[in-house]
């Protein structure tokens, strides 16, 4: 008789189906400080933890006979009609994951769906290998304190296609991860930012960002993007209402709730706890992405109900990446995307516009 159940212990075995299982395939192919240094966290990590447990406070109320059958997935922001409401979050350098790295993030992206790539700053691949394959490429911008490579950073990126920037506010230096400072972790002989000019001493992370991020921005940073591109800004690192009012005031056009996946600030909330607070100051203005846990496809339904309208995936994309290349990042993508209209057509929700709170019941609400 054929045997029932899983073989062995499954890592990187049987075919993944789902997100946990990338990540276990990745692990066992990653050096150890490579996967702590993609997988950790500032401090004690309990932002890192809180982001993933924050979805499982949420259960989903579902309306039954709706016709749901094909749901709709797409939609549109910044004047851009996407797939699905999810997008790659910017992570350096992906040459750590693959050797391709962010080419090939962007070639199992587009095999997947017509979803945007967030490229880091400290992408490991040159801008121009990765524009006009298919998907659309968004530029992350950290503010150096040396603007004029700032400025030449976003101006190549403009000349290659890239189509929006997005402003990452959390990060005057970057948080704490002890993983890292227990490792002494250095980034490979190779691996170093493929867009950014002069200097080298990139090879310790947070010392590189210590001396070369400008520590003391405030909003007129804003001002000074839009001087020096047309693209859409897109701010990154929002965590109270008060301060995404600011940022739509400072001329945002969009903004992405995030805690920089548990790695800045620990102590500060999950991110889907604080949306709420985000949508109802924002109210409609621009539209709000989130990123911090998203690990299911129900999990991007739980993110839209609670105001967002997309989510930003980081993590997983690398372990796709890591696990299996363009094919892998595939994969990740394919699964929350199936994933998402599985729950979408089971919970009777025909297209995103149908999504309010009233999908979502809380953990002890009566
Ligand atoms: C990041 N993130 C990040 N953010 C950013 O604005 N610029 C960057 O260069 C990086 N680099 C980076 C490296 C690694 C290894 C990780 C894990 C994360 C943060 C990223 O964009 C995003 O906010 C989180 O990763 C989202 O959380 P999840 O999906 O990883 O839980």
């Amino acid at each position: 008789m054929a045997a029932i159940g899983p073989r062995g212990d499954g890592a990187g075995e049987a075919a993944p189906l789902t997100l946990a299982d990338y990540a276990r395939s990745a692990r066992a192919r990653l050096a150890p400080a490579v996967w702590d240094f993609l997988e950790g966290g500032a401090g004690e990590e309990r932002t890192l933890a809180a982001n993933t447990e924050a979805f499982d406070r949420y259960w989903l109320r579902p309306s039954v006979l709706r016709g749901a059958s094909r749901p709709d997935t797409a939609t549109e922001i910044l004047g851009r009609r996407w797939d699905a409401p999810l997008a790659v979050a910017p992570v350096a350098y992906h040459t750590l994951a693959h050797p391709a790295g962010e080419a090939a993030t962007v070639r199992g992206t587009a095999a997947a769906a017509a979803v945007p790539v967030v490229i880091s700053t400290f992408a490991s691949r040159a801008v121009e290998d990765l524009t006009g394959r298919g998907v659309p490429v968004w530029l992350q911008v950290y503010c150096l304190r040396d603007r004029a490579v700032t400025r030449g950073l976003v101006e190549r990126a403009e000349r290659a296609g890239v189509e929006a920037l997005v402003l990452t506010v959390d990060a005057p230096h970057l948080g704490r991860r002890l993983r890292d400072v227990r490792n002494g972790f250095r980034l490979p002989a190779g691996v170093v930012p493929a867009n950014l000019t002069g200097g080298d001493g990139f090879a310790d992370p947070s010392v590189h960002a210590r001396e070369e991020f400008d520590p003391d921005l405030d909003w007129t940073v804003l001002a000074w993007l839009r001087s020096v591109s047309p693209l859409p800004i897109v701010v990154k690192g929002v965590l109270t209402g008060a301060d995404a009012v600011l940022a739509i005031e400072a001329g945002a056009d969009a903004v992405v709730v995030s805690n920089h996946g548990g790695r800045q600030l620990d102590g500060v909330p999950a991110t889907l706890d604080v949306l709420p607070e985000i949508a109802e100051a924002a109210a409609g203005r621009v539209p709000l992405l989130l990123d911090g846990g998203v690990r299911r496809g129900r999990d991007v339904l739980t993110a839209l109900a609670l105001g967002a309208r997309a989510v930003l995936v980081g993590r997983p994309v690398l372990h796709g990446l890591a696990a299996g290349g363009p094919d892998g990042v595939t994969g990740v993508l394919r699964i929350l995307l199936d994933e998402l209209t599985d729950a979408m057509s089971l919970a009777g929700v025909r297209a995103l516009a149908d999504i309010t709170p009233d999908l979502l019941r809380r953990s002890g609400d009566r």
